[in-house]
């Protein structure tokens, strides 16, 4: 069901078949399919209490995107952390992306934009004063999407991923 809050992306596989995409807000019910599609596309595993937790904590910026049967096929969560800023001691709200995904698929067609741009706006009823995340020093996809939103790489965490890889970390001033 929607809801003038969605957001529809449509698209075609064959040219005459036109089918949409729904941004729309993650319920409890959507839950065990974004847990799915995060272990398809991502190494990083979290237990279901800790999607939960956000859920509950931050659902105006966790959302899901379905295709034209109701499959959740992306998703996207935020967390809220009052902490220092970035360049001073100042306590301000940043916004931590935690994860995004879409399935392999559905990519390519703007999902992860939609998911990003809609969830930033909603994320404007926390008062965020930062954004922030961190990224695969080797994930280019995923660095070109923060790019097209303006994030600029603020410093590097080493072996920051658990298999010693590196992150980016990513920030941007709304
Ligand atoms: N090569 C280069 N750049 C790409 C590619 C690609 N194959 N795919 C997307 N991009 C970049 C482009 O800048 C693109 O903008 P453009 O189409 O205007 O050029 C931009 O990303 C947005 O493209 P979308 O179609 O909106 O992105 P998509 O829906 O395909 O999803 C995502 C992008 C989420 C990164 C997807 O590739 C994915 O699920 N990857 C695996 C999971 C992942 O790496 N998630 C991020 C981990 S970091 C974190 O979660 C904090
Ligand atoms: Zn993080």
């Amino acid at each position: 069901m929607g809801t003038e809050k969605d957001t529809r992306i449509n698209y075609s596989d064959n040219l005459s078949d036109i089918k949409p995409i729904i941004i729309r807000s993650c319920t409890l019910e959507d839950l065990e399919a974004v847990i799915e599609v995060n272990e398809k596309e991502l190494p990083e595993d979290y237990p279901y209490f800790f999607y939960k937790s956000i859920l509950d904590n931050y659902p105006e910026s966790f959302l899901v995107a379905c295709n034209d049967i109701g499959k959740i096929i992306g998703y996207i969560m935020w967390r809220v952390e009052r902490t220092p800023a970035i360049s001073s001691l100042k306590l301000v709200n940043k916004g931590h992306l935690v994860s995004i995904a879409v399935f392999k698929d559905y990519r390519r067609l703007g999902v992860a934009t939609a998911l990003m741009s809609n969830s930033m706006k909603n994320l404007r009823k926390y008062k965020i004063d930062e954004f922030v995340l961190e990224v695969r020093v080797s994930n280019y996809t995923a660095i070109n999407l923060y790019e097209k939103f303006n994030y600029a790489t603020h410093s590097i965490k080493e072996k920051y991923y658990r298999d010693g890889e590196s992150a980016y970390f990513m920030t941007l001033k709304p």
